[in-house]
């Protein structure tokens, strides 16, 4: 009998739906070739919702979401409301209630025409970036004194536990095992600067290091990871790091594999309700134009189909992805592929069936 799946799909703001509907034409496609069921359960929140109902996430949205197999959101953000109410309210909020405790980037490229990084071919680009996704400054722990006098005082403070390094840190290491390339585990932070923070993640690296004595380990400074990626990506296998720097890191790994338009990333919960993504926003000046590129939400469908166990769907979706980006696109830039959304999500879906 074959299996059956239920999806929940947050299609959230901007060009948010129009990558959405693209990976969704790739999941039934997908589900008759490989002989797969699913139920889509369509919720939508994001900016549009908020200012009609005010509402953000409800309690009763937040409980369904709990129950299902797994999550597939387009974006959040809207520019008609006020920076952090819609991400922490929606996207944050989900990361920590359901406990996504990574946030796993694949930092792939997959023609050299489209990395910005002079001399680099595809075997110099393929590593990925273990982002903690529940702990460190995202927390919102902190606050103001004496607000709006000339006195204030803003305090953000960064959260790191022993539990929270230690099973990201492990995720890192088993996967580094798993993904059987270069086996070497990065841990990438500031202790030079974080003292504290830091040292902690240091001293479980090393101790979670210990039961991996197949894997090799190495440091970076955030700041000299970012210039080894520009300079020396060839060097990075897996990536661990605190949630800030990894948000921010893989921006940068993003544009090295071509763009927003094409980087994908998951929020595992190994052990209960995971949620994938495109990375990119909700690029408001292109929502409405099918001009978005959905290969980056289409990647995202194969990672949640792979970690839902249709591992020859997974890859099978990214190799289709792969040749429509080396055989057809003549950019990954939103308006610049050379084919509209709808296009690209038939190119896939083509490739995918034939
Ligand atoms: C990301 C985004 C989010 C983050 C924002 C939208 C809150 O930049 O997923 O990388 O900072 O994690
Ligand atoms: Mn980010």
């Amino acid at each position: 009998m074959s299996k059956s799946y239920r999806i929940a799909v947050i299609p959230g703001d901007g060009t948010g739906p129009e990558v959405i509907r693209e990976g969704l034409k790739v999941l039934e496609a997908a589900s008759q070739k490989f002989n797969f069921k699913y139920e889509k359960i369509i919720y939508n929140l994001g900016g549009e919702n908020y200012l009609k109902t005010g509402e953000i996430l409800p309690e009763s949205v937040l409980e369904e979401l709990k129950k299902v197999d797994a999550i597939y959101l387009g974006a959040i953000g809207d520019p008609r409301v006020k920076p952090g109410i819609l991400e922490r309210g929606i996207l944050l909020r989900l990361r920590f209630e359901l406990a996504q405790y990574i946030n796993l980037r694949p930092v792939v490229l997959y023609d050299k025409r489209f990395t910005p990084l002079k001399d680099k071919s595809e075997e110099y680009i393929d590593f990925v970036v273990v982002r903690e996704n529940t702990e460190g400054l995202y927390c919102g722990a902190g606050g103001f004194l004496r607000k709006g006098t000339l006195d204030e005082v803003a305090i953000q403070e960064s959260i790191n536990t022993y539990k929270g390094i230690e099973r990201v840190v492990r995720f890192a290491f088993e996967y580094a095992r798993k993904r059987n390339k270069k086996r070497k585990v990065t841990l990438c932070g500031k202790t030079n600067v974080l003292t504290y923070a830091f040292d902690l993640w240091e001293r479980v690296f090393h101790k979670v290091a210990k039961d991996y004595p197949d894997v090799k380990t190495d440091y970076a400074h955030v700041d000299a990871t970012c210039m080894w990626m520009v300079k020396s990506p060839e060097w990075f296998d897996v990536i661990v790091t605190d949630n800030m720097f990894g948000d921010i890191i893989t921006d940068l790994g993003a544009i090295i594999q071509g763009g927003m338009g094409i980087a994908a990333g998951a929020n595992l919960n190994p052990q209960g309700v995971s949620m994938f993504e495109p990375i990119g926003g909700s690029a408001p000046k292109y929502t409405g134009k099918n001009v978005i590129n959905p290969l980056a939400a289409i990647c995202a469908l194969a990672m949640m189909l792979d970690f839902l166990g249709e591992e020859e769907a997974g890859l099978k979706i990214e190799e289709a992805v792969k040749r429509v980006v080396r055989e057809k696109l003549e950019s990954l830039a939103a308006g610049r592929m050379g084919y509209s959304t709808t296009q690209v999500g038939d190119l896939v879906v083509n490739y995918l069936e034939s």
